[in-house]
């Protein structure tokens, strides 16, 4: 079977996505800095495929490290970038770290791949792309918008340096990924979320509050325009997102894209309100969630849940796990790393 380099494959959406690689029978090969993860992660994949796939322990900020690794390993068929630094509010305070980070390691491996006889390359893109889209759901023909952070800048350079270097490199091929919100954690309970510091994100804010790790959670805003007040989002299964990089993949090393490089959203098409992933919470756990309202934070937008056709039609891909399920498979992880 094809070999696959994941990079940032301790990581939460990488590891996920190296179980399903494995399930399929991919040869994985995980580069990864552990600047964001723990070597634990490992053990964790392992356990629950049975095969321990190969890591290397490399920095892709070192260039000369990621053509060396490239040279042990001439035989990568197709990579899936997941490395990056992701953090928005860090971003704004260190836009160097992020264009360093976020980009150089991107032009560093383009570099590589356009050395292979044929590559095919999956790229962690994210809605930040889309702003606050004047439609609703988003379309991947929605016009991207002025980036409102470094990290999300960092995207949408990183779509473009991709598109302007599939147009000269005929032998690559790639696939933008869109994520909307990935959320939740392996049914086994063995790999999950690990947020270094205070969670970013919503759900694994609600899980550390209710396991009393957090005080209690911040709402911010209940007066946007949205039916009861807080924004919206659309959650995805971070395993169902896992799974649609192995579609996606399968796609360009079958040469069934349509064009060298495409983009894609990846998303349920279901949009859900602050307030009702805290009452999906107080539903699955049966607990009662410790909450303030508080102002408005600045940078957030209103609402972005994705528009689902064309990942549907053209990739084959939807999502089969529901809302509630991501959150009882996060809370079931919370308690097990807290245990
Ligand atoms: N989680 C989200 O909400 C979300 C949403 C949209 C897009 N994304 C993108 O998806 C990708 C994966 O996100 P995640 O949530 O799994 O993040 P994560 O931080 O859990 O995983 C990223 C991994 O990359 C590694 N890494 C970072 N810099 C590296 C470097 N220079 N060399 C080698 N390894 C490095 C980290 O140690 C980490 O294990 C990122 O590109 C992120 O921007 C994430």
């Amino acid at each position: 079977m094809d070999k696959i380099l994941v990079t940032g494959g301790l990581g939460f959406i990488g590891s996920h996505t190296v179980v399903e690689l494995q399930n399929e029978g991919y040869e994985v090969v995980i580069i990864d800095d552990l600047s964001n993860s723990s070597i634990t992660v490992l053990d964790g994949i392992t356990a629950i495929t049975g095969k321990k796939p190969l890591f290397e322990k490399i920095d892709l900020k070192e260039k000369v490290d990621v053509e060396h690794f490239f040279q042990r390993h001439n035989d990568i068929k197709g990579v899936i970038h997941f490395a990056a630094s992701k953090a928005v509010g860090e971003s704004v305070v260190k836009p160097l770290l992020y264009y360093e980070n976020n980009i150089g390691t991107l032009v560093y491996l383009l570099k590589e791949l356009k050395k292979l006889p044929t590559a095919s390359f999956i790229f962690s893109s994210s809605c930040t792309v889309y702003g606050q889209a004047d439609e609703l759901p988003i379309t991947e023909n929605a016009p991207v918008k002025q980036a409102e952070s470094p990290y999300g800048n960092t995207k949408q350079i990183g779509e473009e340096i991709i598109r302007d270097t599939c147009k000269v490199v005929p032998n690559l091929k790639a696939i933008a990924l869109r994520y909307f919100n990935p959320v939740g954690a392996h049914a086994s309970g063995k790999i999950g979320e690990l947020p270094i510091g205070v969670p970013q994100n919503l759900v694994p804010f609600i899980t550390q509050t209710a396991i009393g790790l957090r005080e209690e959670l911040s709402v911010f805003g209940d007066d946007y325009p949205t039916p009861d007040g807080t924004c919206i989002r659309d959650y995805i299964h971070v395993v169902d997102l896992a799974k649609a990089h192995v579609v996606a993949l399968k796609r360009l090393l079958n040469n069934k894209n349509k064009e060298n490089y495409e983009t894609f959203n990846l998303g349920t098409g279901k949009g859900s309100s602050v307030l009702e992933v805290v009452e999906a919470f107080e539903r699955v756990s049966g607990k009662k969630l410790n909450y303030k309202i508080v102002g408005r934070r600045e940078g957030d937008i209103i609402s972005a849940y994705a528009d689902t056709k064309k990942a549907n039609d053209e990739l084959g891909w939807k999502t089969k796990l529901t809302l509630d399920d991501a959150i009882l498979s996060a809370w079931k992880w919370e308690q097990k790393i807290r245990g």
